[in-house]
């Protein structure tokens, strides 16, 4: 029996390990391996808007056509919107400016393409969530039989026994939007969780941008070109030269569950800390967990060189 294509619908936040994602995801389709039936924007890194257009440029740069952009929602739920400009740059791509994408989002609101989607391919797709969850919350809203319609939810966020990196708690994506988040961990439908406890250790480092920076494509030089924003952004907090492609290893995960290792628990966001709000929160005391929540499958561990060298893999093999 050959293996089951995945069929991904991803939700981004288009900066720039979103953009590294993108050229991950590339790769996957170039080769066959995965199909990528569509993108939504949301607010995060950078406004919706924006990071369509950038999620254009990248696919376009990749040569993959035909997979429909989908501006998302431009603001949470229940708090202003911010965007992580210091990270990304004002353009979301490091302040590359590049030129603009030849085509265009679709015009569809990124909600109403998952809930169309879904129903267009019931049980088949993997919803791959690496931005704040507010499409997915939407979707969720529009469609109470939503969660009967995906395979399987795989969101790149939270912090467990690791500090937050947008708060001292919080990881940035359940944190822009904490109600979307707690609503997306509540319902009835399979989620697997990338936290920074798995994403922060696969930080990449000299060795490995040496290498990417030594390979002559237009790939390698697009990647090279933002990942030197972000690297000098990362550099004090890692305290080495280097950066955290946290979207990345999510995305891995839908084809390659083995890189990591995973325990299975409910997970609940804190929206009424003041100093902990967007915070997940799981029982990790021994005794049997009364919370009646669906156990989300969280990550707890990384094959960290693994990661690396299946993520510069793919990176190269866009020539
Ligand atoms: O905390 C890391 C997450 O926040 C990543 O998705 C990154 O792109 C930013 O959105
Ligand atoms: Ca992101």
């Amino acid at each position: 029996m050959p293996a089951r294509l995945p069929k991904i619908l991803l939700d981004c936040d288009t900066g720039i390990d979103d953009a590294l994602t993108l050229l991950y995801l590339a790769s996957l389709v170039r080769t066959g391996d995965a199909e990528l039936v569509g993108v939504g924007t949301v607010h995060g890194n950078i406004d919706p808007a924006t990071g369509a257009l950038n999620t254009l440029r990248v696919l376009e740069l990749a040569g993959v056509e035909g997979v429909p952009v989908a501006v998302g929602a431009g603001r949470p739920m229940a708090q202003d919107v911010h965007y992580a400009l210091d990270w990304h740059g004002q353009d979301g791509l490091g302040d590359t400016d590049l030129p603009a994408p030849a085509g265009a989002p679709t015009g569809e609101a990124a909600a109403a393409q998952i809930v169309r989607l879904a129903r267009e391919h019931p049980g088949e797709l993997s919803l791959l969530a690496i931005g704040p969850l507010t499409n997915l919350a939407a979707a969720l809203l529009l469609d109470g039989e939503l969660p009967g319609l995906l395979r399987e939810v795989v969101i790149m966020g939270g912090a467990f026994d690791h500090p937050g990196n947008i708060t001292t708690h919080a990881e940035a994506n359940i944190w822009h939007d904490p109600e979307a988040a707690d609503l997306v961990l509540a319902a009835d439908w399979p989620v697997t969780l990338v936290p920074l406890d798995v994403t922060h250790p696969t930080a990449v480092g000299e060795q490995w941008l040496t290498k990417l920076a030594a390979h002559d494509s237009a790939a390698a030089r697009f990647a090279v070109r933002i990942l030197e924003f972000y690297v000098t952004a990362y550099t004090p907090v890692l305290k080495r030269r280097g950066a955290v492609v946290h979207d990345a290893l999510a995305a891995m995960l839908i084809t390659n569950p083995e890189v990591c290792e995973y325990t299975e628990r409910p997970v609940r966001v804190e929206r009424r800390g003041e100093l902990t709000r967007g915070a997940t929160v799981w029982d990790a005391r021994s005794i049997p967990a009364d919370d009646d929540r669906r156990a989300s499958r969280v990550a707890t561990g990384v094959d960290v060189a693994a990661f690396q060298d299946r993520l510069l893999a793919a990176l190269l093999s866009l020539d």
